[in-house]
């Protein structure tokens, strides 16, 4: 081969595997990403507060800012990060990585509290691997991980991977 065809299939080839690597990216969000936080309310906090900051997160598909929620929420607006979006897109149970925020806010208009869902691949495999959370409007954790009294009411909606923002779950 002449010298200019190797480099030309060089440059192509380098540039397939980029192309590969930017479809690999596409279809599995997060992975090349900031490194997901760990089952730790504050952890979490930090990271949707942060290095991924929630409010530069889509709203729940179809579901417009505060709008007028079912008991025992009040008005909210739902925010789903990538991983969470590409989970209701394909209208299956959520990946791995997946975070779902609610805040919560009162007649008056105030942020009341902010509620979190959290996927990790096997931290709690009999109730859809979902680490729990509940902030204080202040970013202070009033409650954390496996918690029964939030699983005890979303469980109703197990079919649905235990959320009742919309049935998504095809
Ligand atoms: C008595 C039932 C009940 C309890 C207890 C409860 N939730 Fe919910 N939760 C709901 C309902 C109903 C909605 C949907 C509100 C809406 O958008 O209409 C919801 C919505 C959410 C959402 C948005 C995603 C979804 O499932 O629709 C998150 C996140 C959430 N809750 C987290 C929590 C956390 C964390 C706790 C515990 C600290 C908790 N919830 C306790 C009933 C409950």
């Amino acid at each position: 081969m002449k010298r200019g065809t190797v480099i030309l299939a060089a440059v192509m080839f380098v540039g397939l595997m980029a192309a590969a690597a930017y479809g690999i990216h596409k279809t599995i969000p997060a992975e090349s990403e900031v490194p997901l936080p760990g089952p730790y309310g504050d952890s979490l906090y930090s990271y949707i507060t942060g290095e991924d900051s929630y409010d530069q997160w889509s709203l729940w598909p179809g579901k417009g800012r505060r709008f007028k929620a079912r008991a025992p929420l009040n008005i909210v607006t739902t925010y789903v990060n990538e991983n969470a979006f590409y989970s209701i897109s394909l209208g299956k149970p959520m990946v791995n990585g997946s975070i779902v925020v609610t805040e919560n806010y009162d007649k008056s208009g105030k942020l009341g509290a902010i509620f979190v869902m959290y996927k990790i691949k096997g931290y709690n495999p009999s109730a859809g691997d979902w680490f729990w959370a509940q902030y204080s409007p202040e970013g202070k954790t009033v409650k954390a991980g496996k918690v029964l009294a939030c699983i005890d009411c979303h469980k109703a909606k197990s079919g649905n991977d235990y959320i009742f923002t919309a049935d998504f779950v095809k």
